[in-house]
């Protein structure tokens, strides 16, 4: 039996879990900074290195007491160590080496979008491989082919926003609080989604993103309508933009590469319309699709330590050198010989 503490601080949530043998999850305590940044619309990375300096302490204690494990019972350590905000990053990485070296433990880093993937087999823990991975997130917007829980491939990205991104953006201009995903989406449920035809961008090429236009798009019409027309309805015209630019790019994924299952991760995998639609087409497509709980859709750490799991159990560790780096891309499936 392997105990391994999870550590989540790239950016503006901290989190620890433990995690047994990479799949049972014994705790998975989050701390949100959402409060801290609202005022200013977005994530101010200053304070949420601060606030991570605050919690990190904390929320392992809280994940250890939750999982009725003392601190020597943790076998490894797997800490999120690319990308993110760097000064995030480093509270992370930094706070657990000196645990590691303590406690003797191997301490491993993990590829954040690496984490989001792995809620995947969180939620179903005999997934079939090969999948492809929907990863929705406030910064990535993502197809990914996951081989197995080692080797994955990009298959497309975003060129500009993530779709998170573009909802935290909309929703700004809108009015409405941030985060704006669950703001949108909570105000669609009272709203008309074929009230305004709003773009939907690259719907029927490729397997790129892109969600810039769709925003300048959403500034344009609220300059023109002057209030007019109910936010509920702005909303649900939007959401429903995004979401069936998301399900028709990751059923075409999935037609391309021939797979049978398909996952959505990352935050805005918590949206209920998103989930809806892409169960309702795996049932027509018979594709199999895996929608992980909204806390593990979100960051975790319980995804980081899954994640980080793989390379513990097969007795890898990173050198106590350990470094952070702001952004690593997904290899292309194109530039990989298979
Ligand atoms: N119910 C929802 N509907 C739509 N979007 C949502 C919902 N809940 C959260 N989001 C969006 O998810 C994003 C946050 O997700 P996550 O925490 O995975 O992103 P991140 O960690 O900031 O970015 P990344 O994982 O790319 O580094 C935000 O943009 C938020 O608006
Ligand atoms: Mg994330």
């Amino acid at each position: 039996m392997m105990n391994i503490l999870g550590i989540e601080t790239s950016c503006d949530e901290t989190s620890a879990a433990i995690v047994t043998d990479g799949i049972t999850i014994r705790s998975n305590i989050v701390a949100s900074q959402i409060p801290l940044h609202q005022r200013w619309g977005g994530v101010v990375p200053e304070l949420a290195s601060r606030q991570h300096i605050e919690r990190l302490l904390p929320v392992i204690i809280e994940a250890l007491e939750q999982a009725g494990l003392e601190l020597t019972e943790i076998d490894g350590i797997a800490v999120t160590n690319r990308p993110g905000l760097l000064g995030s990053l480093l509270v992370g990485v930094c706070g657990v080496k000196s645990l590691a070296w303590v406690l003797g433990v191997p301490l491993v880093g993990v590829h954040h979008l690496d984490g989001h993937i792995a809620s995947a087999w969180l939620a179903e823990p005999d997934i079939e491989f090969p999948f492809v991975c929907l990863l929705v997130s406030g910064g990535h917007t993502e197809l990914v082919l996951v081989q197995n829980r080692r080797e994955r491939f990009s298959l497309g990205r975003t060129r500009d926003d993530a779709a998170g991104e573009c909802f935290d953006k909309c929703a700004r201009a809108m009015g409405l609080p941030y985060p704006g995903g669950p703001a949108i989406g909570t105000s669609a449920n009272f709203g008309l989604p074929d009230r305004i035809a709003f773009p939907r961008p690259l719907r029927d090429e490729g397997l790129e993103f892109s969600f810039s236009g769709l925003k300048t798009s959403l500034i344009r019409f609220l300059a023109e309508d002057q209030g007019k027309t109910p936010v509920e309805d702005i909303a649900a015209s939007l959401q429903a933009a995004i979401v069936e630019v998301l399900v028709e790019k990751a059923f075409r994924a999935v037609k391309t590469v021939g797979v049978n299952t398909l996952c959505v991760a990352g935050g805005v995998a918590a949206n209920q319309e998103l989930k809806r639609q892409l169960i309702g087409r795996g049932k027509q497509a018979g594709v199999r699709c895996v929608t992980p709980a909204p806390i593990l859709c979100t960051d975790n750490a319980a995804m980081i330590a899954a994640a980080g799991a793989v390379r513990l159990m097969a007795g890898e560790r990173d050198a106590i050198q350990l470094d952070t780096m702001a952004g690593e891309p997904i290899p292309h499936l194109e530039t990989v010989e298979l």
